[in-house]
């Protein structure tokens, strides 16, 4: 009798403590998952849908709203643009001064390179719609490098006049509307001698910028050392990893408000684990910084550099903020032309860094491969991906848009 009710009490305390553990684990999910902000639309996704320029009958604001979905340094975002109030086919689009990334960019390169990028979608977005574009770059003259945030501010870094042509259908067009940057590892599969060709076919109409691919393994070997020697010396630099901590968006409802900057999608994390990542860094905001941060910081660098096939180098004679421009468009065009190959691309910008830690290595990066006696604008890690990643961020077109 005592034995059986001991038993019996026994399973009854055993249900109730797992019913107790299952209450736990539901209800620690639904914190986790409010944190996270799971059902938040995510507006910061509406610029790439494909109907989402049509809104615009505008042309420069059609293509616009197309041309921000390029890569671009630290998804900064940084362009403003200029609708000229006399000639609807002419716009001036501006290098947005507080939108710099001063520690891990204090030469502003990385951000030309952003708007030489915006520009190449927008001359892609416009021969879709029918529109060819004419660029003036640095129409109102070069920057005062010693005020450099107010001559910025006051100069156009291009301007953009439309010429109404018959729509064409770009190979690379649909490619605007796919994620650009993929930090996962890549296959060990060597590019083809065709895919290698195709990619030596990217033109610039501009003067003095080579890209150069390296596939032999010795030296990719020998640059996926650099890139990892870099990621360590940036992980050792408290303030850009402090810039670039401020920038992490760490749920939807920040993602929503700020559009700009970086998520846990940014390491390809998506589905459930995205909202429990999401959720854990909501609630221990710590675990975004210091020494775990640091740590994990040169771990993914690690990661991807031991996993790629092959590295391009875009140089540019000069490193004036024509060149820049012009580099990053060329990027565009090349990370394009690589996608619509099967392959995928990642900038990896620590070596190339202008800030102090990083000088030796950055001279000695460029003694080694700067082959024309230039300066590297992009170094970029290409092969075929092992997945898919999810889209980043974008910032409504209307924001963009300067009085
Ligand atoms: C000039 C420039 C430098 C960049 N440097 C890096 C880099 O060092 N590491 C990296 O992972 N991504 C780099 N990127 C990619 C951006 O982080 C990326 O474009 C941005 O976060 C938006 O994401 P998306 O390209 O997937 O749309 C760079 C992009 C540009 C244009």
């Amino acid at each position: 009798m005592t034995r059986r009710w001991k038993k019996r009490s026994w399973r009854k305390i055993m249900g109730v403590a797992a019913a107790c553990l299952l209450g736990l684990f539901v209800l620690c999910v639904a914190v986790l998952f409010t944190a996270s902000g799971i059902w938040q639309e995510p507006r910061y996704l509406e610029p790439w849908k494909k109907t989402y320029a049509d809104a615009y009958p505008d042309p420069r604001l059609h293509i616009a709203a197309q041309a921000l979905l390029a890569p671009n340094n630290h998804n900064m975002q940084p362009w403003k643009l200029k609708l000229d109030p006399d000639n609807p086919l002419v716009y001036e689009l501006f290098a947005d001064p507080a939108r710099m990334t001063k520690e891990a960019d204090p030469a502003s390169r990385q951000m030309m390179i952003t708007v030489g990028a915006f520009l190449e979608y927008a001359r892609i977005a416009g021969e879709q719609l029918g529109y060819a574009s004419r660029i003036e770059f640095m129409p109102d003259g070069a920057y005062e490098e010693n005020a450099l945030d107010a001559s910025m501010a006051a100069k156009p870094a291009a301007r953009v006049t439309l010429t109404k042509t018959a729509p064409a259908d770009s190979p690379l067009y649909p490619l605007l509307f796919q994620p650009d940057t993929n930090r996962l590892p890549y296959k060990a599969q060597p590019l083809s001698d065709e895919q290698a060709k195709q990619l030596s076919q990217v033109e610039s109409e501009a003067q003095g910028l080579h890209v150069t691919l390296v596939r032999d393994a010795l030296q990719v070997n020998a640059i996926s050392q650099y890139a990892q020697d870099a990621a360590a010396v940036e992980a050792a630099n408290e303030r850009v990893m402090a810039e670039s901590a401020a920038l992490f968006r760490a749920n939807e409802r920040q993602k929503n408000k700020y559009r700009y900057g970086f998520s846990v999608e940014g390491q390809g994390t998506t589905g459930i684990l995205k909202h429990v990542l999401q959720g854990l860094v909501t609630l221990f905001p710590g675990m975004n910084s210091g020494k775990g941060a640091e740590e994990r910081y040169v771990k993914s660098a690690n990661e991807s550099a031991e996993h790629t096939p092959a590295y391009a180098l875009i140089e540019s004679a000069a490193n004036d903020r024509i060149s820049q421009i012009q580099s990053g468009m060329l990027y565009a065009r090349w990370a394009l032309t690589a996608e619509s190959l099967g392959l995928a691309v990642q900038p990896m910008s620590q070596v190339l860094e202008e800030y102090e830690e990083m000088a030796k290595l950055r001279e000695k990066f460029h003694a080694e491969y700067a082959q024309h006696g230039g300066t590297i604008q992009m170094l970029i890690r290409v092969g075929v991906p092992t997945g898919e990643v999810p889209r980043s961020m974008r910032r409504d077109v209307s924001d963009l848009l300067l009085p």
